[in-house]
């Protein structure tokens, strides 16, 4: 894995309703959504964002929201049309979908437009969990949508699923796990539930599971998920016979990638610096000036703080290698590679003693990854 694999992330801004954990850049579509001038918009994005760029062709790419599946798949075509030539052959691009957006289970279409991986929000598979959570789907709506997604031959599908959810036991989130294994996905994505600021559930909050059951449910889940032979090699993320997502994976492993659509991230090295870039967050604002790239410099400082952030999410963390590459390229501070180690070590061989992390690669124990919150604040 090198940093010069680059990934395309598209925000879609619009979901049929707006869920009352959800702290995403996601708003309640009033009216009809006018897909081709979205289309052109993000076009026109990414033409601004790839002048006179080095960037090679994108890996993978995610369409994200928001509800993307609330376009029809004739502007995914018109899109991928835009993009041609910056998609490398063999792509993952990856949307996600919510599987009460029924209207737009055209699944075949989004797979003839090029569309090879799906990643459906089924979130639990209780009624009344689902109902808590002000989700606009049923249970069988998610068997149903990711029934006729395999049908349409995509052979890539992740379940979202949450846990830690109101008033959930043990044996309630062992019933969701269960019967989103009995779908035969091809990757989990398992979630605890979060009270996020500026949220519903943070001005109502539910009442959750005491943090004892929570590790409950995650010792259970665990083993659960590793006897179905999903191997987790990230916090959240589980993937069966090696179909990991190589999208998030160059997220954590510090890889670069061109964000493009309202509120999207992107994060790009350059030969001085670390930069992130943002765009408008609000729909209107965006489509009225797409190209407009807010561009900010990651202070040197914080560079060894955000790479830890990243790769201690992954089971394995990185490389050493990969470590020095990244150090390296993004010439902290100005100082030598050699003395960007030496500061990162003061704070990794005291972990090493704790047994909090591994020697051999930059990476959390069993033991470091169930405190991650605190291993990486050491490096903040
Ligand atoms: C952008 S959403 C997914 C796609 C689609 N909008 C949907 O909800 O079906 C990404 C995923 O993040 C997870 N998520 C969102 N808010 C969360 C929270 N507060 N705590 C834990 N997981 C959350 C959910 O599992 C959700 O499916
Ligand atoms: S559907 Fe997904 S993106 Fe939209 S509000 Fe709900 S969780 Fe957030």
């Amino acid at each position: 894995m090198t940093t010069n694999s680059w990934g395309l992330y598209v925000h879609f801004p619009w979901c049929v309703a707006k869920c009352p954990y959800c702290d995403f850049n996601s708003h309640p579509l009033r009216g009809t959504l006018d897909a081709d001038a979205y289309v052109a918009a993000l076009l026109a994005d990414f033409r601004s964002q790839t002048n006179n760029t080095s960037i090679t062709p994108f890996q993978t790419v995610f369409l994200g929201g928001g509800t993307p599946s609330l376009l029809p798949p004739d502007a995914f075509a018109q899109l991928f049309e835009g993009l041609a030539g910056w998609l490398a052959p063999n792509a993952e691009i990856t949307m996600e979908a919510n599987p009460g957006s029924r209207e737009h289970w055209d699944f075949v279409g989004y797979r003839s437009a090029g569309i090879n991986r799906l990643s459906i929000g089924a979130q639990s598979f209780a009624a009344a969990q689902l109902h808590k959570l002000g989700r606009i789907h049923q249970a069988s709506d998610t068997e149903r949508a990711f029934n006729l997604a395999r049908d349409a031959g995509f052979n890539n599908i992740n379940l979202d699923l949450m846990y830690a959810l109101p008033a959930q036991t043990t044996a309630e989130a062992m019933a969701d796990i269960n019967q989103a294994l009995a779908l035969g996905p091809d990757h989990l994505s398992w979630y605890q539930l979060t009270i996020e600021p500026k949220t519903e559930f943070a001005q109502r909050p539910p009442v959750l599971p005491e943090d004892d059951s929570i590790s409950q449910i995650e010792q259970q889940g665990y083993a659960q998920l590793a006897a179905a032979g999903f191997a987790r090699y990230e916090v959240s993320a589980y993937a069966k016979g090696k179909l990991e997502c190589q999208h998030n994976l160059n997220y954590w492993r510090f890889g670069d990638y061109l964000g493009i659509g309202a509120g999207a991230h992107g994060k790009r090295t350059t030969a001085h610096c670390l930069q992130r870039t943002q765009k408008y967050s609000q729909p209107r604002r965006y489509l009225e000036h797409s190209i407009h790239t807010e561009v900010a410099t990651v202070a040197a400082p914080d560079l060894v703080g955000e790479f830890a952030m990243n790769a201690l999410r992954l089971v394995e963390g990185v490389s050493k290698d990969r470590l020095d590459q990244a150090l390296g390229q993004q010439r902290l501070a100005a100082t030598t590679l050699a003395e960007a180690r030496q500061q990162l070590d003061e704070i990794w061989q005291p972990l090493i003693r704790k047994g909090l992390m591994r020697a051999d690669r930059f990476a959390t124990t069993a033991l470091g990854l169930q405190h991650l919150d605190s291993v990486v604040a050491e490096f903040i």
